[in-house]
Parts: C-alpha cells; sequence; structure tokens
C-alpha cells in the first residue's frame, strides 16, 4: 500500500465512533475537501492529503500528546524527511485559537488544510458538530445572561466558559473571512449564510416569535 492508503487505514481505525465531532467521518470530509481545494489551487496532493488525514489525530483538547503520535507514524513510513516535516508543521498550526489570535499557514499546502477544516465547522455539518461538542462537554445550548468573548489567546479560548449559541459568534461566523483560498471561499459564503440563518430563527423561536 501507498503511505497515503496506509495512513487513511491506520486514522480510520483510532478515530472511529469518536463522539466530539472528531470522528473518522470529520477527517474524511476534511480529506475529500482538501483534495478539492487542492485540485483547483494547484498544492501538492501527497502532503495535502497526508496532513488532512492526520490532523485530528491527537487534538490539544483531548490530549497532551502533541503531533508525537502522528510523529511517529509518519517516520515509520520511511517519507522524505521535508515530507515529515512539512505535514506536521501544518498539522500543528492549523486549529483556531481564538477570535484574536492570527494563526498564519506558511504554504499553500497548510492553506488548503486549514480551509478545509475550517469548511467543515461551518453550514449544516458544522451546526450539527458544535452541538454534538457542547453535548459531549455539557455546556448549554444557549443563555441570554452569558455573551459571547472575542478571545485575545489561546489559553483564554480554551479555559473560558461559554454556550454553544456564543461559540457562532467566538469561532464559526469568523471563519467565511478568514479563507485562504478563493476555492474555499467561494465554498463558505454559503455555509455563512446557512449559519446567519439558522441563528435568525433559533432567536426567533427562543423569543417565541416563531
Ligand atoms: P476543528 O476540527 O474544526 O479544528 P475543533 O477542534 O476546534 O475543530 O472542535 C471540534 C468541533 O467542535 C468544531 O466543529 C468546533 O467548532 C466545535 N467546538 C469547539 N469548541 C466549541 C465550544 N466551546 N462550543 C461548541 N462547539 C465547539
Ligand atoms: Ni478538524
Amino acid at each position: 500500500m501507498e503511505p497515503v492508503e496506509k495512513t487513511e487505514a491506520f486514522v480510520k481505525q483510532k478515530l472511529s465512533g469518536e463522539a466530539t465531532g472528531h470522528d473518522w467521518f470529520h477527517t474524511l470530509r476534511v480529506h475529500d475537501m482538501a483534495v478539492r481545494i487542492a485540485e483547483s489551487e494547484g498544492a501538492d496532493l501527497q502532503i495535502v492529503r497526508l496532513a488532512a488525514l492526520l490532523h485530528d489525530l491527537d487534538d490539544w483538547k483531548f490530549s497532551d500528546a502533541g503531533t508525537a503520535p502522528a510523529k511517529k507514524w509518519l517516520e515509520d513510513l520511511e517519507l522524505d524527511e521535508e515530507v515529515v516535516d512539512h505535514v506536521l508543521d501544518i498539522i500543528s498550526s492549523l486549529s483556531f485559537k481564538g477570535a484574536g489570535v492570527e494563526t498564519p499557514m506558511k504554504t499553500l499546502e497548510g492553506k488548503v488544510v486549514q480551509d478545509a477544516d475550517r469548511l467543515d465547522a461551518m453550514g449544516a455539518i458544522g451546526i450539527a458538530r458544535t452541538f454534538a461538542y457542547g453535548g459531549a462537554t455539557g455546556q448549554p445550548i444557549h443563555d441570554p445572561g452569558l455573551g459571547p468573548t472575542m478571545h485575545e489567546s489561546f489559553e483564554a479560548y480554551k479555559d473560558g466558559r461559554t454556550t454553544t449559541i456564543n461559540h457562532f459568534h467566538e469561532k464559526l461566523l469568523l471563519l467565511a473571512q478568514r479563507m485562504n483560498t478563493p476555492a474555499a471561499q467561494k465554498i463558505a459564503f454559503g455555509r455563512h449564510r446557512f449559519m446567519e440563518e439558522f441563528l435568525q430563527r433559533f432567536s426567533h423561536e427562543w423569543d417565541s416569535k416563531l
């Protein structure tokens, strides 16, 4: 088997059944979207596919291991050192870290994978994932007395007490304007509009207006 196919089988077995929005199907959607964007932007497909497949193997919210398991996996595949370094650099700098924290990607491949991951936090799927995450962490759906916070540091974002509706303002609605590539920007537009419509209806129903 080729390195990418081997990696696909490995990650599938590791992430199957995860219930916080980081399940195998999230990774698969990010992979497929990243390939689609990479093809229209002319990015290196091997780098993009490996980074997309490994990007949530060790999420900071659930593990202290950082990128060590992804590093070990890539080293065992006996890929060129540059490929390993490039993929690890992408997965360690990809995540959203708060409204006021910049997370610039150095290479086209990094920009593509970051866009694909962010698109999966938007639209209908994004709405489903964010409520699944909120439920898994025991966070309220909404509390009119607890407004959103524009976090200025990763620590504040990570440790802040919030609600799932606030998360739309703290992250999801900020993503469309932060897309790196024109191909992703186009897709982000429709997904953003759908989330705005959802929030409007949510607010009307909350106030018994609809
Ligand atoms: P990603 O895989 O997009 O990098 P994260 O690791 O940040 O996502 O989180 C997984 C999912 O949970 C995403 O859809 C994200 O928007 C959502 N999420 C993260 N933090 C919160 C939160 N505090 N409340 C609700 N949803 C959240
Ligand atoms: Ni992800």
